[in-house]
């Protein structure tokens, strides 16, 4: 379309190949420029183009944009040069082309003398919304996350569940491995069979053949009654191999074959037993150099890792940190404690700056312990466990400091872990959001 504000063909070349949608109004609403983005991401025909910004009709975005600004305490938001841009969302579409929008507007300056133009950029939320949808189903599962990487992994998790695949979790001690193999199998179409776990590395070296295999009668001494092995028990459903690189060596060959074949004779039995069994395994250790030194057989390796996914530990996703603390919190709540105990600004830093090598469940453990050392319902970075309070004393740079470029930066680094959102990174810098807000625009960042 032809365009009839001053845009550099530059910008214009960047626009026309951005996902993002970009539509520049006049105040009053005509519009001057749009890009194929918006476009398609406003879903109407080249043949009829936008010309008006009420045309993007289905979204009723005066009243969209009144209720925002209203939330924002915008509602006088057209009288100031800046500062003035609302965001909010919206679904387009029906059925399969139903769509989520975020909209990110606001009045902006076109220079001396020009009249002032409306600014409109339109993201694609439709995936995001998607995976908050699923975890919002698997809710039994009280998976919680707004981590980019765990919701890719989430949706990687989604798309494989319906294959019978072999799906091998990796990631450090308590980041979610069981919970994400137990979300497999619910969103599988083995959910209403038996999810069975066993822990490799909780049963003695001697047992685990009759533990996973089961054994007849007398197969050994004190085997009194035979017994079905977790094998059988998981027939048609999922069996969930925790800690795999457990499994002694000299075990390994038989696992093979039981999961290649789906058979296996139990100890004392030469008749085998047919199963039908998907197998999930989990590991925090790395179980590929495992394999390289010697103690991991290579074949099984790759039968178990059909599907290997590894879980980010908690250390590189701080933004998590907020949401699965409210998250236990109120699973406390559910458990008896005392209701509107609030995490304290301090604390939130100390725990976003501490590396967990338990990940979320020591996190879990953290909460729980500031819930029952902190005084008057709020938890402070004083009844927090030793360990955490260890670290911050040892670490912890002053986030406050008055130079400028140490700030910058500061803020800069703040924003990158906090994953883009600024209520959590004013809570990682210790200030308030607005605060944030005025140094980001004082140092260039918005
Ligand atoms: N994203 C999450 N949301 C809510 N709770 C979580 C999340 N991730 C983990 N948890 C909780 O943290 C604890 C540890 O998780 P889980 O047992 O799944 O970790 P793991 O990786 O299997 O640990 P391990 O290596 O010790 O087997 C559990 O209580 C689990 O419910
Ligand atoms: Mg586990």
């Amino acid at each position: 379309m032809e365009t009839k504000c001053d845009l550099f063909p530059l910008l214009e070349m960047v626009m026309s190949n951005m996902d993002e949608g970009v539509v520049v109004a006049e105040h009053k609403g005509q519009v001057l420029y749009y890009n194929p983005a918006a476009r398609e991401l406003l879903g109407f025909k080249e043949e009829e183009p936008l010309t008006d910004m009420k045309g993007i009709g289905a979204i009723k975005l005066q009243k969209e944009l009144l209720r925002a600004a209203l939330d924002a305490g915008e509602h006088d938001a057209a009288s100031r040069p800046s500062g003035n841009f609302v965001r909010f969302g919206s679904e387009i579409g029906t059925g399969n082309d139903r769509r989520y929008l975020e909209f990110y507007t606001g009045i902006v300056d076109a220079g001396e003398g020009k009249e002032r133009l409306r600014l409109l950029l339109i993201m694609d939320r439709t995936e995001k919304k998607r995976l908050e949808a699923v975890l919002s189903r698997s809710n039994g599962e009280g998976l919680v996350t707004k981590d980019p990487r765990m919701l890719e992994l989430i949706g990687r998790i989604e798309q494989i569940a319906q294959s019978s695949a072999f799906v091998l979790l990796q990631g450090e001690s308590g980041t979610g491995k069981t919970q994400l193999g137990r979300m497999l199998h619910t969103l599988s179409q083995r959910a209403r069979q038996p999810f069975i776990e066993v822990n490799c590395a909780a049963i003695p070296d001697t047992l685990i053949e009759s533990e996973l295999f089961g054994h007849v009668k007398g197969a050994f001494t004190g085997a009194t009654q035979g017994r079905p092995g977790r094998f059988q028990s998981a027939h048609k459903g999922t069996l969930f191999l925790d800690e795999v690189s457990e499994i002694p060596i000299n075990l390994q060959a038989k696992l093979l074959r039981a999961i290649q074949d789906q058979e296996f004779e139990p100890v004392g039995s030469d008749k085998s037993v047919q199963v039908d069994v998907r197998v999930i395994s989990a590991s925090n250790r790395n179980l590929r150099e495992l394999v390289e030194d010697g103690g991991f057989r290579a074949d099984l390796y790759y039968r178990l890792a059909v599907i290997p996914l590894t879980v980010p530990p908690l250390r590189e996703r701080p933004g998590d940190i907020p949401l699965l603390c409210d998250h236990f919190l109120r699973q406390l709540r559910r458990r008896g404690y005392p209701e509107e105990v609030q995490i304290g600004r301090d604390a939130l830093r100390v725990m976003m700056d501490y590396p967990w090598p338990g990940n979320v469940r020591e996190l879990e453990n953290a909460v729980e312990h500031g819930v029952i050392c902190g005084l008057d319902h709020l938890i402070t970075a004083d009844s927090l466990p030793q360990d955490i309070r260890l670290h911050a004393a040892e670490v912890a740079p002053p986030l406050t400091s008055t130079d400028g470029i140490d700030e910058r930066d500061r803020i800069i680094d703040a924003m990158r872990r906090a994953t883009g959102s600024r209520a959590v990174a004013a809570g990682l810098l210790g200030i308030d959001r607005s605060t944030l807000w005025r140094r980001m625009r004082k140092y260039g960042l918005s």
